[in-house]
């Protein structure tokens, strides 16, 4: 048995854990692993494709990023081509790679990715490839999955900047208005916003009404606590608005989300006459080594994903539904993404501890 293993998407702490405990997993069983670089580039000759033996993932399992290296632009079904006129087309190219797949032995795909990723790997399923799907992002927005490898890691990240925050806006009696990763999902700023005490947190699932969460910090003024906290996630919405979006990256892409710390900051400081203060975590939060809970997951997930090949378990993806780890068809969980639900305890809990989500 060959199998070939591909990180796609924004990179998740922990990906190296999973290619850890897969390739350890299949080598043990004798079968050959190959990696493919840069996503599906390395099977469509714009990238390598590499042995991987318990030499090459020896020491790995700590570090963030991915051996692979990854993207997430180069979907294989849609894949960018320059035009001599600088404009860029989308050319299918999946019949290309399915072809390079055959001619390299390639009898399975382990393909690690978020919902990007993961649509990728249901339609190379469809198209005859054996895939198996390993969940992976920081903004825990697969459903189907109790938690993905990553999420625990932002947290942490935002949690130890939002201690920060605070000694720093109490000495200046100031408003920190602090933007979380999390696309359209709520869950960073969540759980690392009520794990640090943030005085606000503003998220997708919970459209805020600017009048309310300044009413927030002015109350806790007149009590005199003349600083506040707010976490915001990237993809907070005003009631009756929209996210705020910073542009493409690249001509022809679609705009990213984010921005609205800013926006957010300046408004407050309009309506209170508070010194306000905004900042952008960013890619700090995919960065750096995973957690102990995101080693282990990512762990967990590498090592069955190697076992759902060996039983056959194409188009499916693994997923943690405790006590264990379960395989899913990967088709189930691409129409609805996860998101925070309103009656999740950790909102009740944070309702209740007095943090404000400007409703
Ligand atoms: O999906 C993961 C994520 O980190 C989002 O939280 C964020 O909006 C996006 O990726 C940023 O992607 P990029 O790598 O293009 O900056």
């Amino acid at each position: 048995m060959r199998i070939a293993l591909s990180t796609g998407g924004g990179d998740a702490p922990g990906l190296n854990a999973v290619i850890r405990a897969a390739v350890l997993g299949a080598t043990g069983r004798g079968w050959e692993v190959l990696g493919i670089k840069r996503g599906y580039a390395g099977l469509l000759g714009e990238d390598e494709i590499v042995p991987l033996t318990p030499e090459s993932v020896r020491g790995i399992g700590h570090l963030g990023g991915t051996i692979l290296r990854t993207t997430n632009r180069l979907n294989p079904f849609a894949y960018p081509k320059r035009q001599p006129d600088g404009s860029t087309v989308q050319l299918d190219r999946s019949d290309e790679l399915m072809e390079r797949a055959r001619q390299l032995g390639i009898d399975a795909l382990i393909a690690i990715g978020g919902d990007g990723s993961l649509a990728i790997a249901q339609r190379l399923y469809e198209k005859g490839m054996k895939v198996v799907g390993v969940p992976k992002t920081i903004d825990n927005d697969v459903s189907g999955t109790l938690q993905t490898f990553g999420f625990d890691t932002a947290v942490s990240t935002a949690i130890d900047a939002i201690d920060k925050l605070h000694t720093t806006a109490e000495s200046h009696d100031r408003v920190l208005v602090m933007e979380v990763m999390g696309r359209h999902a709520g869950f960073i700023a969540l759980h690392s916003g009520l794990a640090a005490t943030a005085d606000v947190i503003l998220i997708p699932e919970i459209p805020y009404d600017l009048a309310k969460v300044c009413e927030k910090i002015e109350t806790r003024d007149r009590a005199g606590r003349h600083f506040s906290v707010v976490v915001v996630a990237e993809g907070a919405l005003p009631v009756g608005g929209t996210y705020s979006t910073l542009g493409a990256s690249l001509p022809g892409e679609a705009e990213r989300v984010g921005g609205i710390a800013d926006r957010l900051a300046r408004e407050i400081q309009a309506r209170t006459g508070k010194e306000c203060r905004s900042l952008v975590l960013g890619h700090l939060q995919r960065g750096g080594s995973p957690t102990g809970y995101d080693r282990l997951l990512a762990m967990r997930f590498g090592g069955a994903a190697v076992r759902a090949v060996a039983a056959g378990r194409w188009g499916e993806m693994v997923a943690l539904q405790p006590p264990g780890i379960v395989t899913l068809p990967i088709k189930s969980v691409l129409d609805e993404p996860r998101r925070v639900s309103l009656d999740d305890d950790i909102v009740v809990t944070a309702r209740a501890n007095g943090i404000s989500f400007g409703d």
